[in-house]
């Protein structure tokens, strides 16, 4: 017996090596945890339960049937983070470089089949060379098996992506699948083909950072959620934001209970809209002064930043906030702003999370290449993603909701549950001189005439009283009371029950 046990014990300690120490260490060098540190960090202490620990790879090509290392590159299970249950997968890079074998898949696969039946989030921290190049086809098959998961959890379980190395080729569209990416700076990439490839198809130079590091990612591509500087920034944060998220799309939403009063009165926010209607203000501002404690985690912050998508708390329970920003574009909704709100709505719907959408919106961007590149189409994702929502949906219009904008930014018409306006509110077709300016063409050479007529414009238009009139705003709320307000609707809002048409799934313009 006491044999047994230490073979045991002795293989566990053989499967913790991984690919051992010199790979341990050149991980580290790279500045980067391994598999094992990574899962420490992210999870509850002693909440982890390893599976498959003493699984290995079936490959006998290439010599490697003289090389095995139990787990085969990747460590699977489950734990809890603030006692809440995830399943989790960490790639091994000090084995085959985390590279993807059948095996290797297949523990990916079983998390997940865990994951779905249970009723908990998937999170993936992955590290990989791509696949497994000794295994040739079987790894793509892995791929795929994967793949398919990830179609079938997608809305049923949360699932995150923390990208801590290389992912490259087809390793990029399981996490592309998933809900969420966060990546680590200097430190992560993920590209379909690298640099190399690149110079021989486009001659175009570029270094791997550039190509698909996190800043790249983040910024540009909108490929990633969130950069952060190292691992153990990444995996803390994924903690805090693991937190606002359901278990599931058939748990309730978690609650933190709070101190923040839900009345609290904000007199601040009576001037936070300057008095000329040209002159930004930070949203931002205003998000934090509804939510709990000021805790709002934005998604996406330097990607499109005329919108603000982001979780807070309203009341101890998790609400998704979207929010158009005046300091960039004026707020102005374009492609990218568009498709990342509308993905964001979707999420939020799926897993019955509150909408809260902040409007301050002069319509959507003009262009040659918004219209070539497709904003009829992308734009009609928001309006989709908002119109299809079924979950509570308060919507607060500061000020401008012009045109189309006006319409897809959660209106009375897309099914807002409760539509509020402040004081500074303009819902109108289009900005006043704008309006003036066509109404009153053959006056253009007349500008006293203009700003006259103008000004007549702004006093019946620029206000939210017309739209209020009709019933397309149920009341004008004191900017101070906004979170007060807030908290009321979603509390009303709570057993909120509505259905769409059944259909077997919608066609979003894509
Ligand atoms: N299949 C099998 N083994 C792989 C692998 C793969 N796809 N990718 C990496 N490895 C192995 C390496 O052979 C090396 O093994 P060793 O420790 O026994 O020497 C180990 O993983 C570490 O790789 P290394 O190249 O030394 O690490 P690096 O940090 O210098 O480079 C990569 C990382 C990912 C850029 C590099 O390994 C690479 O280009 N891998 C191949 C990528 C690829 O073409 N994948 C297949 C298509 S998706």
């Amino acid at each position: 017996m006491a044999t047994t046990i230490e073979e045991l014990e002795s293989r566990r300690e053989l499967a913790k090596q991984g690919g051992g120490q010199k790979r341990i260490d050149a991980q580290h060098a790279k500045g980067r945890l391994t598999a094992r540190e990574r899962l420490t960090v992210l999870l509850d202490p002693g909440s982890f339960e390893e599976y498959d620990m003493f699984v290995e790879h079936n490959c006998a090509d290439f010599g490697m049937e003289t090389q095995k290392f139990p787990g085969d590159g990747v460590v699977t299970g489950s734990g809890t983070i603030n006692g809440r249950l995830t399943f989790v997968f960490a790639q091994d890079f000090t084995v085959f470089g985390g590279s993807l074998s059948e095996r290797h898949a297949q523990k990916i696969c079983k998390v997940m089949d865990m994951a779905m039946k249970a009723g908990a989030p998937v999170i993936g921290l992955n590290d990989s060379g791509g696949a497994r190049i000794q295994e040739g086809v079987a790894s793509l098959g892995g791929y795929a098996e994967v793949f398919q998961r990830n179609v079938l959890a997608s809305g049923v379980v949360p699932q995150l992506s923390l990208i801590m190395g290389p992912c490259a080729g087809g390793a990029v569209y399981s996490p592309a699948m998933t809900d969420f990416i966060f990546m680590v700076k200097d430190s992560s990439y993920m590209f379909v083909t690298g640099p190399e490839v690149v110079k021989t198809v486009t001659n175009e130079v570029v270094t791997q950072e550039e190509l698909g590091g996190a800043v790249t990612h983040t910024t540009k591509s909108g490929v990633a959620d969130v950069a952060f500087e190292n691992d153990i920034d990444a995996l803390l944060a994924t903690r805090d934001f693991f937190d606002f998220l359901p278990l599931s799309n058939r748990h309730d939403l978690p609650v933190r209970p709070t101190d923040d009063p839900w009345d609290r009165q904000d007199d601040s926010l009576d001037t936070l809209v300057p008095p000329s209607a040209s002159t930004p203000y930070d949203m931002h501002e205003l998000i934090r002064k509804i939510a709990d404690e000021g805790d709002f985690f934005e998604l996406q912050p330097k990607h499109a930043a005329n919108i603000i998508i982001g979780f807070c708390r309203i009341e101890g329970r998790t609400v998704g906030v979207v929010a158009n920003q005046p300091t960039v574009l004026a707020g102005v909704l374009d492609i990218a702003s568009s498709k990342k709100g509308a993905r964001f709505v979707r999420f939020c719907d799926a897993f019955e999370i509150p909408i809260l959408t902040l409007v301050d919106v002069p319509g959507f961007l003009p262009g040659v290449a918004q219209e070539h590149n497709g904003i009829i189409k992308n734009g009609a994702k928001l309006l989709f993603a908002y119109a299809e929502a079924t979950v509570p949906k308060i919507t607060v219009i500061t000020r401008k909701a012009y045109g189309g904008a006006y319409d897809v930014m959660a209106s009375k018409h897309l099914r807002g549950d409760l539509n509020y306006a402040w004081p500074t509110a303009e819902i109108a077709v289009m900005g006043a001189k704008g309006a003036v300016e066509i109404i009153f063409r053959s006056e253009r050479d007349n500008p006293d005439k203009i700003a006259e007529k103008t000004r007549e414009y702004e006093e019946r238009f620029a206000n939210p009283f017309v739209a209020a009139s009709k019933g397309f705003i149920d009341d004008v709320i004191m900017p101070h009371s906004t979170r007060r307000r807030v908290a009321m609707g979603l509390r009303k809002l709570r057993d909120k029950q509505l259905e769409n048409p059944w259909k077997k799934h919608d066609n979003i313009p894509l």
